[in-house]
Order: structure tokens, then C-alpha cells, then sequence
């Protein structure tokens, strides 16, 4: 809607012209404060750090209120990310305000999956946005954006070195996110020992290749406060929902018996440099680097992947049209290809099924056969057999019968003699 003028009309020049009196347009700024306070904003923290860093603490301690609290316990399977959202109010200012936390983060004994739950979440925010986006009705004006705008890693503060697991956490994540890295619990290391800490942390993630997140200096208005910030990072901080007097003010503190840590007291620790930083000076400028820098990068690579491109081969422009109709055809290809498959398959499967088929009519003609020629042999063994018999009575009839033929002879002679007599 907005097409620079020279695109409109490329040859055609802008003049400085000076306004006769009063029009008006001079309020749109104002109309844009108007519009944005009455739609409200939204902000999404992540914060990752081992079990019981002193993440709720620090969220409670920047937000000055009490969030729903559960505390994680050391003996998680995995790590899993846990968003609570809360709409909070200061004057006009509407906030919507949704806190990630990391639960069983750093308890596992073999650690090197424990970046991809965080990976996943933020990834899943992105696509969630990117199909809002490319729905024909879109709504993103009252769409619930659960982008994280800043990861804040809470670091041990060990006064040592960063782990592994920090570093490849990071690294994995600074494509994707803000970071800004905390050094947790700072009330627990000395002041020397903070300074050389602090410059180590930042060596480190310079030699890993990690990129933190960079207040930005190109806005006059806080280009010095922002540098002179970038200088003190990682932040040192003391969370603490504790109320303790000091002189005759009530402060927010850690009473020790040797004395007390005042979160607010910047000779303390750098709370209010990291309230200072996250909200009140660049909260906007998150959001803007989520959208147009992390969310953009995700949003080129996920439209890559699917095919589409600005341009073709020879650098020509490549419209959508086009890129769908070219999909158009290599699905329709795939298709057929797979359609000419199946069709192989098929031909094939009846094939194996009609020669199986054969097989196995000719095995049980076979076995009939077989079955047939044994009761044939069978009933011959029991014809022979039955011959057998009746040649053996036979014959003894014919001796029985050759027997009573000499017998009968013998008789006759016998009464002869008896006659004479
Ligand atoms: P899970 O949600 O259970 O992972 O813990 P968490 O990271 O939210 O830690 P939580 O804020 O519950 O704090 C754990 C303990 O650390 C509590 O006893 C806090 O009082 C203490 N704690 C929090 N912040 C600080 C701090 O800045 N310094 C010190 N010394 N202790 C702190
Ligand atoms: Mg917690």
C-alpha cells in the first residue's frame, strides 16, 4: 500500500514543499501511541537455568509482584518448558506477559539433549506465527504472539568457567533468540572475583562463536546508555523478594549476618541495570529483533524448504504464481511416478500371487497322485495277498481231494476181498 514514491514513478522527483498553516498529520505519532496503548503489548521471557538458579526470584524481583511458583524437583527423565501467562497493568499499560521456564534443566546425568525441548519450543512459536500468517483469513492484530522476545540464561555463578552445557545451549539457541546471559546468585561471589568471572564468561563466548544479544546504538536517544551497558555484560544479579529496612527505608534485600545485599543498590550488583536494559529502555527493540531478525530467518528457511524462492535461476524475479505453479507440476509429477509404482507393484503382486497359486495347485495335484498310487498299491498288496490265500486253500483242497480219491480207491478192493470170503 505504501510503495515508495519512486516506484511509482521512477524517473518522477520529490519536491520540499512548505505548508501554508496547520494540517495535521504532525499527530500521528500520537495516534500510533493511542492505538498501540489501547490494543496493548505483549512480552515473552525464557528463562533458562539449572534448578533452583533463581529464576522465579529474579522474575518476581523485576516484575515487583508474586508469579504462581512451583519449584522443580533434581530428579526430571528430560527437560520440559513450562509458560505461564499473566496480564499485568501499570497507569494505562496493558502487558501480557508469558514466563518460560525451564524445569529439570542441568539434572540429568547425560545432558547432551537437554538444548532441543528449548529449541523446539521457540521453533514451535515460530511456526505457530508462520501458519497465522499464511492463512487466507488472518487475525495477527488480535493474535496471542508467544514468540520469546529474550532468553535470559541464568549462569552458576561459579566464579570459574561456563560449562559445557552453557555453551552449547547457547550456541544452539542464538540463531533463534535474544540472549542475554545472567550471571545468577551474584551475592555469592566476591568482588574481584566477579570482575575476572565476568571477562572470562565474555571470552568464551567470543571464542565459541556466541552471539549475545547487543543493545542497539543507533538510536541517539539511548545509543550512549546502550553502549556503555553492552560493557557490563554478562549482568550481575541478586533476586530477592525480601523486605528489609535499611536507615529508615524498606528495600528489597538479602539479610546475611555479616550484612545486607540490596538488590537495587548498583554498587551491589546490576539488577537494575538488567531492569533497566530488558524493560524499560529496550523492551521494544526485543520485540522488533524477534520479528525481524530471528522470526524472519526462521520464516526464509521454512518458505525455502517448501519451495518457494524470490528468484529463478538466472536471478529473474519468481512470483508466487509461478512457484506454486511449479510445484504444481513436481507434485503432479511425483504423482504419476508414484502412481506408475503402484501400478508396477500391483502387476507385479498378482504375478507372485498367480504363480504361488500354481505351485500350489500343482503340489496338491502331486500329493493327490501320491496319495492315490499308495491306496492303489495298497489294495494290490491285499489282492495279491487274498490270492495268496486262496492258492493256499486251493491247494489244500486239491491234496484233501487227492486224499479222499486214494482213500476211495482203496475201498473197493477192500469189500471185494470181503465178498470172496
Ligand atoms: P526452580 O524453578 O525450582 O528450578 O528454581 P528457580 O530457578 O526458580 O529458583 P528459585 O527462585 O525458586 O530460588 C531457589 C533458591 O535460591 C531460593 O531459596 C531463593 O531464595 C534462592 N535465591 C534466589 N535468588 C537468589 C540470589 O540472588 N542469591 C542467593 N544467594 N539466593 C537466591
Ligand atoms: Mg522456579
Amino acid at each position: 500500500l505504501f510503495l515508495p514514491l519512486t516506484n511509482v514513478f521512477p524517473n518522477e522527483e520529490k519536491r520540499n514543499l512548505s505548508l501554508g498553516g496547520h494540517v495535521g498529520f504532525d499527530s500521528l505519532p500520537d495516534q500510533l501511541v493511542s492505538k498501540s496503548v489501547t490494543q496493548g503489548f505483549c512480552f515473552n521471557i525464557l528463562c533458562v537455568g539449572e534448578t533452583g538458579i533463581g529464576k522465579s526470584t529474579l522474575m518476581n524481583t523485576l516484575f515487583n509482584t508474586m508469579f504462581e511458583n512451583e519449584e522443580a524437583s533434581h530428579y526430571q527423565n528430560g527437560v520440559y518448558l513450562r509458560p505461564r501467562t499473566y496480564d499485568l497493568q501499570e497507569s494505562n499499560v496493558h502487558l501480557k506477559l508469558t514466563i518460560v521456564d525451564t524445569v529439570g534443566f542441568g539434572d540429568q546425568i547425560n545432558k547432551e539433549d537437554s538444548y532441543k525441548p528449548i529449541v523446539d519450543y521457540i521453533d514451535t512459536q515460530f511456526e505457530n506465527y508462520l501458519q497465522e500468517e499464511l492463512k487466507i483469513k488472518r487475525s495477527l492484530f488480535n493474535y496471542h504472539d508467544t514468540r520469546i522476545h529474550i532468553c535470559l540464561y541464568f549462569i552458576a555463578p561459579t566464579g570459574h568457567s561456563l560449562k559445557s552445557l552453557d555453551l552449547v545451549t547457547m550456541k544452539k539457541l542464538d540463531s533463534k533468540v535474544n540472549i542475554i546471559p545472567i550471571i545468577a546468585k551474584a551475592d555469592t561471589i566476591s568482588k574481584s572475583e566477579l570482575h575476572k568471572f565476568k571477562i572470562k564468561i565474555m571470552s568464551e563466548l567470543v571464542s565459541n562463536g556466541v552471539q549475545i544479544y547487543q543493545f542497539p546504538t543507533d538510536d541517539e536517544a539511548v545509543s550512549e546508555i546502550n553502549a556503555s551497558m553492552n560493557a557490563h555484560l554478562p549482568f550481575a544479579v541478586v533476586g530477592s523478594v525480601e523486605e528489609v529496612k535499611v536507615g529508615n527505608k524498606t528495600v528489597r534485600a538479602r539479610q546475611y549476618p555479616w550484612g545486607v545485599v540490596q538488590v537495587e543498590n548498583e554498587s551491589h550488583c546490576d539488577f537494575v541495570k538488567l531492569r533497566e536494559m530488558l524493560i524499560r529502555v529496550n523492551m521494544e527493540d526485543l520485540r522488533e529483533q524477534t520479528h525481524a531478525r530471528h522470526y524472519e530467518l526462521y520464516r526464509r528457511c521454512k518458505l525455502e524448504e517448501m519451495g518457494f524462492k524470490d528468484t529463478d535461476p538466472d536471478s529473474q524475479p519468481f512470483s508466487l504464481q509461478e512457484t506454486y505453479e511449479a510445484k504444481r507440476k513436481e507434485f503432479l509429477g511425483d504423482l504419476q511416478r508414484k502412481e506408475e509404482e503402484m501400478r508396477q507393484m500391483f502387476v507385479n503382486k498378482v504375478k507372485e500371487t498367480e504363480a504361488e497359486l500354481k505351485e500350489k495347485r500343482e503340489r496338491s495335484l502331486h500329493d493327490k497322485f501320491e496319495q492315490l498310487k499308495r491306496m492303489h498299491q495298497e489294495e494290490k498288496r491285499k489282492v495279491e495277498e487274498k490270492r495268496r490265500d486262496l492258492e493256499e486253500e486251493m491247494n489244500a483242497f486239491n491234496r484233501k481231494k487227492v486224499a479222499a480219491e486214494t482213500l476211495s480207491l482203496s475201498q473197493p478192493l477192500k469189500k471185494d476181498k470181503d465178498k470172496k470170503k
